[in-house]
């Protein structure tokens, strides 16, 4: 297990399409997950795609705390996902603020779509299909946005919500819903 050095936008790694892993059981596909993940907890971030460690392989960790609004809510427990494929259910889209570990200390205001379907491969070498809404829609969007060279301000529609976090946290609390480090 390894911390490993994240790439921040501007970095050719992060603007080109990843290449699809041919076997998700190979042993160094395990590794890159195990240190991803020790990554993302160090840094510390909820999503993380293989890009952003200077990996152009299709492969995401992330999970989703649970009782976001203190409705009782589990979240989504530690997920790898190799080979992703996000399918909208929806044209409905919400913005919500994002942030990246890419970006490091900036956020915006990003459209995504509300009800997604996404399809992957397990470590283990299983399909997975799970359908997500919400916050969880909009992270695993987010961080398979990274596996086509897609940073979250390329989705933003108004640059005016683009800013360091620090001066965003001055706007009203309901528009930070979705507070988001991938
Ligand atoms: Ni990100």
């Amino acid at each position: 297990m390894a911390i490993l050095k994240i790439a921040r936008m501007g970095h050719p790694v992060l603007a080109r399409r990843a290449d699809s892993v041919e076997d998700p059981t190979d042993p160094e596909i395990h590794f890159l997950i195990n240190d991803m993940i020790e990554t993302m907890r160090d840094a510390p971030g909820i999503g993380l795609a293989a890009p952003q460690v200077h990996v152009a392989k299709r492969v995401v960790v992330f999970y989703v705390p649970g009782d976001r609004s203190g409705d009782g809510d589990p979240g989504v427990g530690l997920t790898a996902l190799i080979n992703p494929v996000v399918e909208p259910l929806t044209d409905h889209r919400e913005v919500g603020i994002e942030g990246c570990l890419s970006l490091p200390n900036m956020a915006g205001q990003v459209p995504r779509f509300t009800k997604i379907r996404y399809t992957a491969q397990l470590p283990n070498g299983d399909s997975f299909s799970r359908e997500a809404e919400g916050y969880h829609a909009r992270v695993v969007q987010h961080e398979c946005d990274h596996l086509d060279g897609i940073l979250y301000p390329m989705r933003m529609e108004n640059l005016s919500t683009f800013g360091y976090s620090e001066e965003l946290q001055k706007v009203p609390d309901e528009v930070k819903e979705g507070d988001h480090d991938g």
